[in-house]
């Protein structure tokens, strides 16, 4: 079970050279973590083992992003995307995350791998001001129609701007 935290008020902020890195069985239980996600998440490594990635999952992310990563990874793709991620202290650090589906020879899935980075400044800025819109079109919406109400602010914004989500997220 994920644990209560209360979120404080206190950014971790990423250094230039930095890559938090995961690795996740297919069914999302972490496997691996590098020295710097120790360090970002508090956790240590036996309390992140075996845990699911829900772990530093920070309650102001809409539901909807993580709906298009897991529909993204389910259909072979990979997913980039900014995440505000929760410490164990309750901070909170914000990445630009790539997660990729790996697979054995025979296309058996073996689980799925993530490696973040510092998110540009400017970037920043866009999402946080979207995820916020998303989020509260989440919580005015009940629970059965919130994602598809937060994912459709995401996708007038791509429809206004004539991008595909992958090239709207690189780009950024
Ligand atoms: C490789 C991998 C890395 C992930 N990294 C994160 C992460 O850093 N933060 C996060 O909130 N969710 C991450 N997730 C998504 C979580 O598994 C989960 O879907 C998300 O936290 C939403 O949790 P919830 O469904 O309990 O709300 C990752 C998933 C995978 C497969």
């Amino acid at each position: 079970m994920k644990q209560n935290i209360a979120p404080i008020n206190r950014e971790i902020v990423m250094r230039d050279d930095d890559f938090i890195v995961s690795k996740t069985s297919p069914k999302g239980l972490i496997t691996y973590g590098n020295k710097i996600f120790i360090e970002f998440s508090g956790y240590t490594e036996s309390e992140l083992l075996g845990k699911q990635h829900n772990i530093v999952r920070h309650p102001d992310m809409p539901r909807a992003v993580f709906k298009l990563l897991w529909d993204t990874l389910n259909s072979g793709q990979e997913f980039n995307g900014y995440v505000k991620n929760l410490g164990k202290d309750g901070s909170f650090y914000w990445v630009f995350a790539n997660v990729t589906p790996s697979y054995a020879a025979d296309g058996t899935l073996l689980g799925y791998y993530s490696v973040r980075r510092k998110p540009k400044k400017e970037a920043l800025h866009i999402m946080q001001n979207l995820y916020r819109d998303m989020l509260a079109a989440e919580q005015r919406t009940d629970t059965k129609n919130a994602i598809a109400a937060s994912t459709q602010l995401l996708t007038d914004l791509l429809i206004s701007k004539d991008v595909s989500y992958e090239k709207f997220i690189l780009t950024l």
